[in-house]
């Protein structure tokens, strides 16, 4: 099975870090919209349009059976219509709120996002439908994305530069928040600071091994041949952008050869 990686950035290598965790046989490929990033600053229109024409694009080239749209902040706004234009299953990621409210004790939980994130229905929605019962302390930062950005890179941001972004969610701590939604792709790559600037205790929820067990059942319904199955020693990660070509060196991310993957620009 051949899946296919989409994020606005570097982000969504958290997802497909869980995905060869998960199934370990499949195939991969990254594309990110680095010539547009960063889309958490972005329009509603712009998000949804950019998704659309990137995704096509990316499908075109890469011919994968399935997509995942590894940026909560494109799947909040534009699943429905990059399903719409791809003929292969589509799979979104949403922020783990309710997974986090089920888990919280003390019923005060953050959701760290864009503020695209943030700001959308679909977040009101999903607090209204699940964390009902609890204080919902929501933080929207683009800052924090370009500071995830910089590390993959190996330009690791100061304590202060992350406490500063997070604000309310410390101030969410002092009241007990215990259960942190990491609503943005980005997050996951940035824990170690995160944790260094928060009370011991505080759990990360992500979404990366549920997309993981979502893909793993379309592969099911797919019927796709058992040699497809077998488990690959090293990821095979073919990498695509919108803009630049340019390489990366994400250690402990599990990207293959060396810990290098290199992105092409679409034709
Ligand atoms: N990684 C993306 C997300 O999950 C968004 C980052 C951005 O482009 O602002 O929301």
């Amino acid at each position: 099975m051949h899946v296919g990686v989409f994020d606005s950035g570097v982000g969504g290598l958290s997802i497909l870090s869980s995905i060869t965790r998960a199934l370990p046989w499949v195939r991969l490929s990254y594309c990110c919209d680095n010539l547009n990033f960063p889309y958490g600053t972005k329009s509603d229109e712009d998000v949804i349009r950019l998704s659309v024409d990137i995704t096509s694009r990316y499908f075109a080239e890469a011919k994968f059976d399935v997509l995942v749209i590894a940026c909560n902040t494109a799947s909040t706004i534009a699943l429905a219509s990059v399903r719409a234009a791809l003929p292969i299953p589509v799979v979104g990621v949403v922020p783990a709120v309710k997974p986090a409210a089920a888990a919280s004790r003390t019923k005060v939980i953050g959701v760290l996002a864009t503020p695209g994130t943030i700001r959308r229905p679909y977040l009101a929605d999903l607090i209204r439908e699940f964390a009902a019962d609890c204080e919902v302390v929501t933080c929207g930062s683009s800052a924090l994305v370009q500071l995830a950005e910089r590390k993959l890179r190996g330009d690791i941001g100061t304590d202060d530069e992350f406490r500063h972004e997070i604000g309310e969610i410390i101030a969410g701590c002092a009241r007990g928040l215990d259960q942190l939604v990491l609503g943005c792709t980005h997050f996951p790559l940035i824990t170690e600071e995160l944790r260094r600037v928060l009370p011991a205790g505080v759990q990360f929820v992500d979404s990366g091994e549920a997309v993981a067990a979502r893909v793993a059942v379309i592969g099911q319904e797919l019927k796709l041949p058992a040699k497809s199955r077998e488990p690959r020693f090293s990821p095979e990660i073919t990498g695509y952008c919108s803009g630049e070509s340019f390489e990366l060196s994400a250690l402990g991310l599990n990207l293959g050869s060396a810990g290098i993957l290199r992105l092409r620009r679409l034709p």
